[in-house]
C-alpha cells in the first residue's frame, strides 16, 4: 500500500450522466413562471400547509419509521391494503430501491424510448445494462409491446414504464397494460410509473394488476397531483415479497413527521384534490385546443404537462418558441425526441400562465 494511491468509485459510478433539472428562474427575473418541472401550480391543500406547521413543533424526535398512519391512509384512499403500501422519498428513492434490490451488476433493465431519463440512469448507476425498447414512430409515441420480447433476454430483471409518459404525454390503457404484462417472463419486474396517472382517465387500471400478479410494482407520488413536491414522498405497491425485499434496503426512516402528516392532510382533503384535478384537466384542454389552433401539433396530453411539435404551419419553430416565452420569463422544458425531434414540454399552470403561454406561442414570426 502506498500513500499516494488514491480511492476510485466502483464501475458504472462516473458514467452516471447528469440529471438536468428543468430551467430554474434567474435573480434577473422579475415574475418569473416555472412550467418546466411538471410541478403543480395550484398548490397544495390548505390542510396539508396546516399539519405542516402543526408537526413542526415535533421535530425533535424521530419519525414513526413506518409511517403507519400514511400506509393506512393511502390505502384507503386507494382502496389497498396498508400492508401492501410502502412509503419513501419519492419515486426518486423508491424506483432504484426496487432495482437494487432485484438486479445485478451486468443484469438488464428494459425502458421505452424517450421515457423518464432517470430510469436510464439509475440502471447505470448500478452497474446495469441499460436496455432501450423503441417507440412506434408515427408520432403519436404509442408504445411497441410487441418490440420487448425482441429486448429480453435471460439477464432481463425489469421493465419499467411511466404511464403516463413523461415527456410524450402518452399512456396505456387497462388493456394494454395487460398486454404489456403477458409479454413478460414471471421473474421480470413490471414496474410502473404512475406519477402522472391522476390527470389520466386509466384510474386504477396499474394497481389491479400489481394487486393480481407477484411481478407488478406501481409507483405513485405526492409531487404532482398533491402539489408537494419540495417535501418528498411517494409510495408503491405490489407483491409482498417485492416489498420486503424493498424494505429492507429503504432508509430507517424514509419520511419525516412533517411528511407524513402533510400527505395524510393531503389525502382526507377529498374535495381539494377534485378541484385541483379537474381544474387542471380543464386548462390542459383549453390551452391544447387553442394551440392546435395557433398551428402546433400536439397529441392528446394524459399528464400535467403539453409536448409542442412544430409542424409546416406552426408559427414558429420550437427554438424560437423556446426563446420567445424566456424572453418574457416563462421557463418550459425543451427537449429532443424520437432521435432528433425538437419538442417543447410545457407544464399546464394556472389559467392565466397559459394564457400567457398561448398569446405567446400564438403569435408567427416569434
Ligand atoms: C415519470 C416521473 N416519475 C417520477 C418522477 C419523480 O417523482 P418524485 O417526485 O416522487 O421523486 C417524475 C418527476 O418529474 C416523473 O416525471
Amino acid at each position: 500500500m502506498t500513500r499516494d494511491a488514491t480511492p476510485v468509485p466502483v464501475p458504472g459510478v462516473m458514467e452516471v450522466p447528469d440529471y438536468f433539472q428543468g430551467a430554474s428562474a434567474t435573480p434577473d427575473m422579475a415574475d418569473p413562471v416555472k412550467l418546466s418541472s411538471n410541478e403543480n401550480a395550484y398548490g397544495p391543500s390548505p390542510a396539508a400547509v396546516a399539519a405542516i406547521h402543526e408537526a413542526a413543533s415535533a421535530v425533535h424526535l424521530y419519525p414513526e419509521g413506518s409511517a403507519q398512519q400514511l400506509t393506512e391512509a393511502i390505502a384507503k384512499y386507494c382502496g389497498l391494503a396498508s400492508q401492501d403500501v410502502l412509503v419513501s422519498t419519492g419515486s426518486d428513492d423508491l424506483i432504484p430501491t426496487l432495482m437494487r434490490a432485484f438486479m445485478q451488476r451486468d443484469d438488464e433493465g428494459l425502458y421505452f424510448a424517450d421515457s423518464f431519463p432517470k430510469y436510464r440512469t439509475n440502471l447505470i448507476g448500478l452497474g446495469a445494462k441499460p436496455v432501450e425498447i423503441p417507440r412506434d414512430k408515427n408520432r403519436n409515441y404509442a408504445l411497441c409491446i410487441d418490440s420487448v420480447s425482441r429486448g429480453l433476454t435471460a439477464r432481463s430483471k425489469i421493465l419499467i414504464v411511466d404511464n403516463p409518459c413523461n415527456p410524450t404525454g402518452a399512456i396505456l390503457n387497462a388493456d394494454e397494460l395487460v398486454r404489456l404484462h403477458a409479454a413478460l417472463p414471471g421473474n421480470v419486474i413490471l414496474a410502473l410509473d404512475e406519477a402522472y396517472v391522476e390527470f389520466s382517465d386509466i384510474g386504477d387500471a396499474g394497481l389491479q394488476l400489481a394487486k393480481a400478479h407477484h411481478n407488478v410494482v406501481v409507483f405513485r407520488t405526492f409531487s404532482k397531483a398533491f402539489a408537494l413536491a419540495g417535501l418528498r414522498i411517494g409510495w408503491c405497491t405490489g407483491a409482498a415479497p417485492l416489498l420486503a425485499a424493498m424494505q429492507r434496503l429503504r432508509p430507517t426512516f424514509p419520511l419525516t413527521g412533517v411528511c407524513i402528516h402533510a400527505a395524510v392532510a393531503a389525502l382526507q382533503d377529498r374535495a381539494h384534490i377534485e378541484q385541483s384535478i379537474s381544474r387542471l384537466r380543464k386548462t390542459r384542454s383549453h390551452a391544447v385546443s387553442r394551440l392546435r389552433d395557433a398551428g402546433w401539433a400536439i397529441n392528446e396530453p394524459h399528464g400535467n404537462f403539453i409536448l409542442l411539435r412544430a409542424v409546416e404551419n406552426s408559427p414558429m419553430s420550437i427554438e424560437a418558441a423556446s426563446r420567445q416565452l424566456l424572453e418574457h420569463e416563462i421557463l418550459v422544458r425543451q427537449l429532443k425526441i424520437q432521435g432528433d425531434e425538437p419538442v417543447l414540454r410545457v407544464t399546464v399552470g394556472t389559467e392565466l400562465q397559459m394564457d400567457r403561454v398561448i398569446d405567446l406561442l400564438g403569435q408567427s414570426g416569434g
